[in-house]
């Protein structure tokens, strides 16, 4: 397990409370009081299930979606709090990006890879014709692409992990702080998958980037996050360092799902079917609830009560860190049972 003080350097991305719903008349809320926070050169995974809320945190961080509340803290500066044009305007400084879950349908099919990996560029308005050329090159070189190769063929002529790579280089063309990638991998093969998380690796390193990954695929995320926030039905649920997550989950969701991914399933060896709520249980009534108690076997009336996330350990101090790069070893876990329900297991 790592160790790190308490005052590592303040977060480059720090959002709070976020909630968002859709709708006009009726409004569905899809994110409720979500926290989390992502510092430069690291990578923060997100995870949670099929409509758990995990693009509209993207796009709302992106200015993309309005929140209802809370606030997007970047860099100290409030993007939730910005109106229209200023939103706007900070948008085109390219400060953080967002690439797109599908990038077959988020690129431009008639545009050509040079023309979309440079429209970033072109729509802030600040690099002549020369220089966003010279960028549009540096940016395809970065993600292991061949500028004079791929730059005249359009998305449909080159492979799906290459699209991936020209929707990176997109992103990282304005040479951006925060990037968010969501689900960068899902729609490639094993051997793509690895090399394009490979290369978000080395592009938060080489770059000092703050990158936030978003996935249903906890696999994807163990090799290259240094922490991972698990999200359900809207509802941040664990967040922590991702080997002690995998390792020791707090959360009998985050438990469910490691052990649902024998790949991932650490020394907590725990097994689905332990965790599952048995069958005959009486349904779980309606009302204000933990959102999980339905499906949590360790469910009792406390749980009517909708946890909020709370620190589990504190942050353990080393003397011989430095406190501005010690990584971040704060557990938050919403569950009222989040230290008890293991000893129910016998
Ligand atoms: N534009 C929209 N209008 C109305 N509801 C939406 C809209 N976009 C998403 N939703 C709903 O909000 C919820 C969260 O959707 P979201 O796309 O954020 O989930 P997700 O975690 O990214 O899912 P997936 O893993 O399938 O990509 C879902 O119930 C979805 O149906
Ligand atoms: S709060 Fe209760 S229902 Fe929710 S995950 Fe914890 S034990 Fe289960
Ligand atoms: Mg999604």
């Amino acid at each position: 397990m790592t160790t790190a003080t308490a005052t590592a350097a303040p977060p480059l991305l720090d959002i709070s409370g976020l909630t968002v719903s859709y709708g006009r008349r009726r409004r569905t809320r899809v994110l409720d009081g979500v926290s989390l926070t992502a510092r430069s050169g690291e990578i923060l995974g997100i995870i949670g299930e099929t409509g758990s809320g995990k693009t509209t945190l993207a796009r709302a961080t992106v200015g993309l979606v309005r929140p209802d509340a809370g606030r997007i803290g970047f860099d100290g500066q409030d993007l939730a709090a910005l109106g229209g044009g200023a939103l706007r305007a900070f948008r085109r400084t390219g400060q953080v990006q967002l690439t797109f879950q599908d990038p077959l349908r988020s690129l431009d099919p008639e545009l050509t890879v040079h023309r979309i990996v440079g429209e970033p560029l072109a729509a802030t308005g600040s690099a002549g014709r020369e220089e966003r050329a010279a960028r549009v090159t540096e940016a395809l070189t970065l993600v292991g692409l061949d500028p004079d190769e791929l730059g005249s063929r359009t998305p449909g002529q080159i492979s799906g992990g290459q699209r991936q790579r020209v929707s990176l280089a997109r992103a990282i063309v304005t040479r951006p702080r925060l990037l968010l990638s969501d689900e960068p991998v899902s729609a490639l093969d094993a051997s793509n998958r690895n090399l394009v998380l490979q290369l978000l690796d080395r592009l938060r390193r080489d770059l000092d980037l703050a990158v936030v990954v978003i996935s249903h695929d906890l696999s994807s995320l163990a090799g290259i996050a240094d922490r991972v926030a698990v999200l359900y039905r809207g509802h941040l649920v664990e967040e922590g360092p991702i080997g002690d997550v995998l390792d020791s989950p707090h959360h009998p969701y985050t438990a469910l799902l490691t052990a649902s991914a024998p790949s991932v399933r650490r020394e907590h060896r725990l097994l689905p079917a332990q965790l599952r709520a048995p069958a005959g249980r009486e349904p779980w009534p309606d009302g204000v609830d933990c959102a999980f108690a339905p499906r949590c076997r360790f469910a009792g009336p406390e749980c009517r009560e909708t946890p909020r996330p709370a620190v589990v350990a504190e942050p353990e101090t080393e003397p011989d860190l430095d406190p501005e790069t010690a990584p971040d070893t704060t557990r938050t876990v919403a569950c009222h049972h989040a230290t008890t329900w293991r000893a129910q297991l016998g």
